[in-house]
């Protein structure tokens, strides 16, 4: 067993134990994939402010997120058809989330369910929700989260339309895989994946079917959620799901000022700003440059949380220091998931909690609050280069 000491890690023994159409779903942004780089390499060019001689000892990563108390701000985020990266993958995930302090998101595009999750976990976990053409869908979706007893609603304002991402079509993505004979070939050499797999029923999108009208079997749902997504998303609808909702609501997919200041005036507890891991709009900006813009605009209004490009503790350091209040991982969860099950999210969560302990001692700090904007040194026009 190779030594994991970093995220790097997982991601290299994911892309070894998993069909490569699903490594290859989780590894992708949309068209040029512009985005889906910028996300990484923006973050690395901000650099940290070293601090000597300040005691160091006593410190902590706990912090609340809409407040609940976290054991470090770092959720995990809601990431499609997590359950294809390793059997029963969303439950896994749940569980070593809540074993570690830290949320869990369940994805409305989840292979396990939500009930399976609920039942599989003992503390609340946050739902999030993709708007959907049938509304009756969408209805019973929000009761469904409430009888799981979650605790936040996560909204996606993002994806109301599917930008491309050509992998996913050359590999004809579907869960589970049709077995052609390109896919039994690469499944073979990815028994540990196989074995999983056969020893669970959830192979498929289990909060869809059976509860969506009309979708009982694979093609049907593959032509449910290509026209699904409701192109009619707008504000009056989501002030509808929140009145449907009643709880904690966070809307994920801000990247514009005045779109914050919207959701701010609407009275939603979080924003995500998030391009979605560069995975819709190819050309947006990364998270963490407009993170700065948005937090001016109203961080002293609601919490501001970011996600896209978090492959580390120095990255989830930044993020705070520049004003977020919570970060989110993806891909570095499922790397973990993919590499080791439930055993490799809990070790992605270790290895980002350690980086972060010990980045933020060395940068003289001893509590998450206490990062600032004096922490991070930011090249001139970082956020003010594209206007
Ligand atoms: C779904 O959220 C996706 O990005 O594939």
């Amino acid at each position: 067993m190779p030594v994991i000491t970093c995220i790097d890690d997982l991601k290299r023994l994911h892309r070894r134990r998993v069909p490569k159409m699903f490594f290859d779903y989780c590894e992708s942004g949309s068209y040029t994939e512009q985005t889906f780089r910028d996300n990484t390499t923006d973050f690395a060019e901000l650099r940290l402010r070293q601090k000597v001689a300040v005691d160091m000892s006593g410190r902590t990563t706990a912090s609340t997120m809409i407040g609940e108390p976290v054991a470090m701000p770092v959720a995990l985020a809601p990431v499609g058809m997590t359950g294809m990266q390793c059997a029963d993958g969303e439950i896994k995930a749940a569980r070593a989330a809540e074993k570690f302090g830290v949320p869990f998101t369940l994805s409305t595009m989840s292979i396990c369910s939500i009930e399976d999750v609920a039942e599989a976990t003992t503390k609340p976990f946050w739902f999030q929700l993709y708007v959907m053409r049938d509304q009756d869908f969408v209805a019973g979706m929000i009761e469904r989260a409430k009888a799981a007893r979650c605790s936040a609603l996560v909204l996606t304002l993002d994806l109301q339309i599917l930008g491309q991402r050509h992998k996913d079509l050359k590999n004809d993505l579907t869960a589970p895989p049709r077995l052609t004979l390109k896919n039994l070939v690469n499944m073979s050499t990815k028994w540990q994946w196989g074995l999983g797999m056969l020893g669970t029923g959830r192979r498929t999108f289990r909060n869809i079917v059976g509860h969506a009208k009309g979708v009982g079997d694979m093609r049907s749902l593959m032509s449910w959620t290509q026209e699904q997504f409701d192109p009619q998303l707008d504000w009056d609808k989501i002030a509808a799901i929140r009145e449907a909702w009643g709880g904690k609501l966070i809307l994920k997919g801000i990247l514009d000022a005045d779109d914050a200041r919207r959701a701010a005036d609407f009275g939603a507890d979080a924003i995500i700003v998030s391009n979605h891991g560069g995975r819709q709009l190819d050309g947006a900006l990364s998270s963490i440059r407009i993170l700065p813009e948005i937090v001016a605009a109203v961080g002293d209004r609601i919490e501001v949380h970011l996600d896209s490009g978090i492959r580390s503790g120095q990255d989830v350091l930044k993020a705070l220091a520049l004003g977020a209040r919570g970060t989110f991982i993806g891909r570095s969860y499922i790397y973990g998931l993919g590499a080791m099950g439930e055993a490799g999210v809990t070790r992605a969560l270790e290895v980002i909690h350690k980086e972060l302990d010990i980045t933020m001692a060395l940068c003289g700090e001893r509590s998450v609050g206490a990062l600032g904007r004096h922490n991070v040194l930011v090249p001139e026009g970082f956020a003010g280069r594209y206007r």
